[in-house]
């Protein structure tokens, strides 16, 4: 496996357009070996271009792609030595499962007993040991879908295994088991992933490492704890996270913030004066309380949301919209005015949708 540079690439599918239209802006990015990475973001905003400049199906309108530092910018997908798994399973039909996985090891001759070891472990890997004889054709949709990954695994050559929206025609039932045994076999191959999802669930629970983009532009990379603890815009505060972040826009005050004429005590120094601020505060954080105290806000039930262990209460605090995920057993509130708590260490302050102060 290896780990793959991107220097200074960009992509314009539109000759002569400019960079600010570009489907992927200038960019530098290193994908570090044997580990997972998911491209996360709305449709349209690059994710698979991204992943055709590493696969070799776009070439980039300027950059150059490496693969430990030899330059493979201009070298078609099959010199590439990559795995690729799309939407849609990629398989011979008419062969058994053991077939498909095999075939990849005949066209580079390796010796039947290695070819046939290699299958056993890599169809042990997949729980599809016991169906090597069977036709791919009366296989399920996710199974054929780990015969696609199989195929990518079996090889040792693999520089990295680039998959785009793997699950997206995978029954919702499925998918569950399908993520895990993606995640239990990459764990044990220790390939380079790269992973393109719009799903933030399915990139959060699969990926060590998410790239969130926005037209044409990675706007944050990080664990998924960086992500939900310091979203670096409002942007990925928003994308990222369900219910999103809570924005809430606050006054200077004499000493620090203040919101709704209360003072709003942060674990950072307020950004200056001439800035319109806002905070944020993931709704996990923002807790309904009966005692007043500090950071503690008078508000009013607008709406309640079922996400079976946890509600959803939305509620409104100083005419702006707030919400609370809470556990089941926290019950809602029986009065119409209660009392919103906001802890002083889970507040991020945004200057412009961008986070101005790391706390
Ligand atoms: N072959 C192409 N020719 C022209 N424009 C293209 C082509 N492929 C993609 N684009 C444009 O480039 C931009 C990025 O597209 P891309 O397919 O990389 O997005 P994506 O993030 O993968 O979206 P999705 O989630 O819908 O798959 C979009 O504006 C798209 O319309
Ligand atoms: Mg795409």
């Amino acid at each position: 496996m290896a780990r793959l540079d991107l220097a200074d690439v960009g992509h314009s599918y539109v000759p002569d357009a400019a960079e600010e239209r570009w489907a992927l802006k200038p960019l530098r990015l290193t994908f570090e070996d044997a580990r997972t990475y998911a491209l996360v973001g709305p449709s349209g905003c690059g994710k698979s271009t991204l992943l055709g400049i590493l696969s070799g199906l776009v070439t980039p309108s300027r950059g150059r792609v490496l693969f430990d530092g030899a330059d493979v910018t201009d070298l078609p997908t099959k010199a590439r030595n990559i795995a690729q798994v799309f939407q849609f399973p990629v398989i011979y039909r008419s062969m058994t499962v053991y077939d498909n996985l095999a075939f990849p090891l005949r066209c580079r001759r390796w010796d039947r007993a290695r070819i046939d070891a290699k299958v056993r472990q890599v169809a042990e890997a997949l729980d599809l040991g016991g169906r090597l004889r069977q036709q791919a054709r009366r296989l399920t949709a996710d199974d054929k879908q780990l015969i696609s990954l199989g195929r990518g695994l079996v090889r040792d050559d693999v520089a990295a295994l680039l998959m785009d929206e793997p699950l997206t025609t995978i029954d919702p039932q499925l998918k569950f088991t399908l993520r895990r045994k993606i995640r239990e076999i990459t764990e044990q191959f220790r390939p380079t992933v790269i992973y393109v999802t719009h799903d933030q669930y399915e990139a959060m629970s699969f990926a060590q490492e998410l790239l969130v983009m926005d037209g044409g532009r990675v706007v944050q990379q990080g664990t998924p704890e960086q992500l939900f603890e310091a979203p670096s815009s409002t942007y990925v505060g928003w994308f990222i996270g369900s219910p999103p972040m809570n924005f809430l826009t606050v006054e200077h005050a004499r000493e620090g913030l203040s919101l709704g004429g209360r003072p709003l005590a942060a674990a950072w120094d307020a950004p200056q004066v001439t800035a319109r601020p806002q905070v944020g505060i993931r709704p996990e954080y923002v807790r309904i309380v009966t005692e007043p105290g500090a950071n503690t806000f008078p508000a009013r039930l607008r709406g309640v949301q079922d996400h079976g262990a946890q509600r959803v209460l939305e509620v409104d605090l100083a005419g702006q919209p707030v919400r609370a995920k809470v556990p089941r057993e926290d019950g809602v509130p029986g009065v119409e005015e209660f009392l919103v708590h906001l802890p002083r260490t889970k507040i991020l302050p945004y200057v412009d949708g961008r986070l101005a102060t790391l706390p």
